[in-house]
């Protein structure tokens, strides 16, 4: 009896350890035996369906600054080519997407998105919250501004400077360098 109990232990401790070893299966296998492990994968689908947002935030506000700087370039060369649609074009680009980083600042940057894995934001965004938001609410001027004048054609370069001035001024102190490639 004493021998059955200590091999059925030792089989409930084997399958708790093989379910903490792969979270990874601990949400699909829900119907192995032992109430422990259903318990255990119940809590942490939960845990992770709480998790799986953050990285999609991140890729949100990543996509974001992407259109922007995408946009910049634009700029950049409907200047050097004089081609007002593109001028417009990406002017509204970089207007939309700021728009929708300023609108939907606390849930992109949410504090639970610090850690996401492949993020470039620095805590200080966190502790200098205020300030943080601050810069998208210049940016989002100043690219309501570079619109504007990308319609009439006047005063480009000055709305292109400022908004220039805008990402660079948020990247500083609150975006980490770029790393170097690393295997992981
Ligand atoms: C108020 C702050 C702020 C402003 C304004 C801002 N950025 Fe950023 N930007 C960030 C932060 C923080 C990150 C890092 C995001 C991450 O890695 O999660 C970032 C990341 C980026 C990235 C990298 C995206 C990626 O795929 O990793 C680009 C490109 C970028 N910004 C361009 C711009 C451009 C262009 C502007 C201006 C038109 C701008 N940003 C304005 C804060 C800002």
């Amino acid at each position: 009896m004493i021998k059955l109990l200590s091999t059925l232990t030792g089989a409930l401790m084997l399958t708790i350890a093989f379910g903490v070893a792969t979270p990874a299966s601990a949400e699909t296998t829900t119907i192995s035996t032992p109430a422990v492990q259903i318990a255990d994968g119940h809590l942490k689908s939960e845990m992770k369906k709480k998790a799986r947002k953050f990285p999609k935030n991140v890729a949100a506000r990543k996509k974001a600054f992407k259109a922007m700087s995408k946009g910049m370039k634009g700029i950049k060369k409907a200047r050097k080519t004089k081609n007002k649609k593109l001028l417009v074009a990406s002017a509204n680009r970089i207007a939309k997407a700021s728009a929708y980083l300023h609108k939907n600042v606390d849930k992109l940057f949410s504090k639970q998105t610090a850690k996401v894995k492949g993020t470039r934001a620095k805590p200080a965004i966190w502790k200098k919250w205020r300030k943080f938001k601050a810069g998208f609410t210049t940016l989002r001027k100043a690219s309501d501004g570079l619109v504007k004048a990308s319609m009439s054609g006047k005063g480009v370069g000055k709305a292109f400077k400022a908004v220039g001035k805008s990402c660079g001024s948020c990247h500083k102190p609150f975006r980490f360098k770029k790393k170097k490639k690393k295997k992981m």
